[in-house]
């Protein structure tokens, strides 16, 4: 073991100089950015030692670095860039839109035909408003929970991921907004019951993703998430999904999948059509609640809540990408891939295992020790970044609509040979 943990250490020094030696021109845009950002870094989740690539451009399922090297991305931009790197028609709707005049200080159709699209899609749908992020649709659904029950308590779960600011890898953080959360434990319904036991009366609202992407992909069990529903009915909390990222699974999302009509639910990521956005929605009681004609409306001002690009993107993408059709076959592509990805990793000696739902998935390291298992990850991830295969180093993968058979079919046999590799010189 010692000798095994040894050679880990040793070949993972290795592969991280390798990679310094292949990408010095990151490293001189890492040190550069870092005279003015801290860390050279302005969103945490890029952030990978020794640094960050720094990524020049994209086209389809391709990405290219500073210093050249083309890699396939396996990452779809954290399961935002699900049309891959170019899209024609994205761009013939967005240059349209400009043509037409963006920041007209005003409504434009476009967003009431964006908000008809997304209320058709989801029955947990009657209303629905834009925002700028994930982050903020889901500080907006919270927000309107409280106000709506006049109660405080919020649940969520242990390892959920909400935003920058409701973010409980680790518990409560201390960046979190100060709200009161009750951090419990994810798919453990008897510990929610004990939670609704004791405080049902001021929970506001059971705040959940239906599997928890930035946790490691961990799926939510029907039972959980059913009861969750229940408890919430029994209740009178409000029942809220973040489908951020779980949008993708059906047209309707997660939700259409598991026969769970949540009584809010929060949008993002891939229904900008590549560019920010969120959006909340839910039952017409809620969120008539934000009616501005309304004596006592609850305000949700934002410059950008309705930005014309946005809104231009996003209709082009509902209409014309995310597709039943389209959706339906990505998904069944993610569950075939995460099945070969368990198959050859069990074949391999089992160092690895992938979690996940559809297209969306994360390579686990298998091991007691926790430094073993980061250690293992890391390199891992070196030795297919050196291979030209791009995910995130935490392990996380989202397929993308140009991402095609063959890239699927060659990241598998590359994989198979890192291992088998890896292996015989006892690193896995
Ligand atoms: C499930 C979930 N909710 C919310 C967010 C926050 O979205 P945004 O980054 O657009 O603020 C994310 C982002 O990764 C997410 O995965």
């Amino acid at each position: 073991m010692t000798f095994y943990a040894g050679t880990l250490t040793s070949e993972l020094a290795r592969a991280e100089q390798g990679y310094r030696d292949r990408t010095p021109q990151s490293a001189t845009a890492q040190a550069r950015a870092a005279r003015v950002m801290p860390g050279g870094n302005t969103r945490s989740s890029l952030w990978a030692a020794p640094y960050p690539l720094s990524i020049t451009s994209g086209s389809g399922c391709r990405i290219t670095d500073a210093d050249g090297h083309e890699y396939v991305d396996f990452l779809g931009e954290f399961t935002a860039g699900i049309f891959g790197h170019t899209c024609p028609a994205l761009e013939r709707a967005l240059t349209e839109a400009h043509r037409g005049g963006f920041g007209l200080s005003s409504h434009t159709p476009y967003e009431a035909d964006l908000a008809e699209e997304l209320a058709a899609r989801f029955p947990s749908i009657d209303l629905l408003r834009f925002a700028n992020s994930g982050t903020e649709a889901n500080l907006m659904a919270l927000t309107a929970a409280r106000l709506v029950t006049g109660r405080d308590r919020i649940v969520v779960f242990a390892g959920g991921y909400h935003g920058g600011v409701l973010t409980f890898g680790a518990g409560n953080a201390p960046v979190n907004i100060p709200f009161e959360f009750a951090v419990l434990p994810y798919n453990d319904l008897q510990a929610v019951a004990q939670e609704f036991a004791a405080a049902g009366d001021r929970i506001a609202a059971v705040l959940v993703e239906p599997m928890q992407g930035a946790g490691g992909c961990v799926v939510g069990t029907p039972a959980f998430l059913q009861g969750l529903r229940t408890l919430c009915d029994d209740s009178g909390a409000l029942l809220i999904f973040d489908e951020v990222q779980t949008a993708r699974m059906a047209p309707g999302g997660a939700q259409e999948r598991l026969g769970i009509t949540p009584d809010m639910t929060t949008l993002g990521k891939i229904f900008g059509g590549g560019l920010a956005f969120g959006a909340f929605g839910g039952k017409a009681e809620v969120m008539a609640r934000f009616d501005p004609s309304h004596p006592e409306a609850i305000p949700h001002a934002g410059t950008f809540n309705n930005n014309r690009l946005t809104m231009a993107a996003g209709l082009e993408a509902v209409r014309h990408h995310l597709t039943p059709g389209a959706l339906e076959a990505l998904f069944e592509r993610g569950e075939v891939f995460r099945e070969a990805l368990n198959a050859r990793f069990s074949a391999q000696g089992g160092a690895f295992h992938v979690t996940g739902m559809g297209s969306i998935m994360n390579i686990h390291a298998v091991a007691e020790d926790p430094a073993v298992r980061r250690d293992r990850l890391r390199l891992l991830h070196f030795h297919m970044m050196e291979r030209g295969y791009y995910f995130a180093a935490r392990g996380l993968i989202a397929l993308s609509f140009p991402l095609g058979e063959a890239e699927r079919a060659d990241f598998l046999d590359t994989l198979d040979t890192v291992l088998a590799a890896g292996r015989a010189s006892s690193e896995f």
